[in-house]
């Protein structure tokens, strides 16, 4: 077993086992902990119990999720000998603070938060009228604070919950015992990867590209992308700062051909298919060994099981530790 390393700020992030990855998941969240894994003592985990918050009907696929979840991360570059790699419902020690920490969370704060009212609004295949639901940034809080996490590697969309954070665990202090630290939310400055049409990169929407699709497969989704609307024809100029593809550049290509780019959309020199052509190679090349480490990995699921339960067990460690401190806290030790 590693040991952990007490000298190095801590993070934790999860995410949630709906499904395949796609390259928002890659570009948005696994890079960044990638980078990150060696200056922090990261703990990620694969949450479970989130996911039920909202996907709690039909459970058949979790356990295949939290498989293709890790596999996913692994193949990205996540390394279990640095980062402690988890399944949040394998350590129920989350549950407990979790309980508690909803003991001290006034309802008006869980309401006013964006996503709540919004996720209701918005996902209407799926009745988000339950208790958990509402709880989601609590039980959030229980998976940052478990840790003493200093920093929080998240989405822009999150930051309200890492806000949320903050409050909980200080209304914990002052109630009962210093025991968390105040985390931060960490945005790292990555321009952000739309989806096909231009909207944010969702399953749900359709317009995503997913780790499972082949290069062929990348190109034709590439190539129906939506580009600046005023560019109907060959010769009509475009613009690249308002078109999804040149979001793709940003991430993808060279400065030489941004710059390429940049000057001759707007002149109409190029076209938009050789522009799709040239970001759709240099992404392709990008996957490539995530791809790749990807197939090998499918073949070895038994190993992968190891690995989680290896990081089951070292985040346990830690989760005893602070539920010990934090039953003492509120007097609810022996
Ligand atoms: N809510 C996060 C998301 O939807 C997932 C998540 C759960 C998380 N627990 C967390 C992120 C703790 C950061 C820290 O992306
Ligand atoms: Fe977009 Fe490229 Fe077409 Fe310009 S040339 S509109 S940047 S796809």
């Amino acid at each position: 077993m590693v040991q952990f390393s007490t000298n190095k700020l801590r993070i934790s992030s999860g995410m949630r086992p709906t499904g395949q990855l796609h390259l928002g998941h890659v570009v948005g969240a696994l890079k960044k902990w990638v980078a990150l894994q060696d200056q922090y003592q990261s703990f990620h985990f694969i949450a479970d119990w989130h996911a039920l918050t909202s996907d709690y009907a039909d459970t058949s696929k979790i356990n295949d999720y939290r498989i293709e979840m890790m596999i996913d991360w692994l193949s990205a570059g996540l390394d279990p000998q640095k980062s402690v790699l988890f399944v949040q419902s394998a350590v129920p020690e989350h549950a407990e603070l979790h309980l508690i920490l909803s003991m001290i969370t006034p309802l008006g704060w869980l309401e006013r938060v964006p996503t709540y009212k919004e996720q209701q609004q918005n996902v209407a295949d799926k009745d988000l009228g339950n208790y958990g639901f509402l709880g989601y940034p609590v039980l959030q809080a229980a998976d940052i604070l478990m840790y003493k996490a200093n920093a929080v590697p998240v989405g822009e969309d999150q930051v309200p919950h890492v806000e949320l954070t903050r409050e909980i665990g200080r209304r914990f202090n002052t109630l009962y015992k210093e025991t968390f630290p105040e985390p931060q939310a960490l945005l790292t400055q990555v321009p952000r990867l739309p989806g096909l049409d231009g909207r944010k990169m969702s399953k749900s929407y359709n317009n995503d590209i997913s780790l499972s699709d082949s290069p062929e497969k990348i190109w034709k989704k590439i190539k129906g992308m939506m580009t600046d609307p005023a560019r109907k024809r060959r010769h009509d100029p475009g613009n690249p700062d308002v078109c999804p593809v040149y979001s793709y550049h940003k991430i993808y290509s060279s400065e030489e051909t941004k710059q390429v780019v940049q000057r001759d959309c707007r002149t109409a020199k190029i076209g938009c298919i050789d522009c799709k052509n040239w970001v759709s190679t240099s992404l392709v090349k990008d996957l490539t060994p995530l791809l790749d480490s990807r197939k090998k990995y499918v073949s070895r699921k038994g190993d992968i099981q190891d690995i989680i339960k290896d990081g089951n067990n070292r985040a346990a460690e830690v989760a005893k530790e602070t539920m010990q401190e934090v039953r003492q806290a509120v007097k609810f030790s022996g």
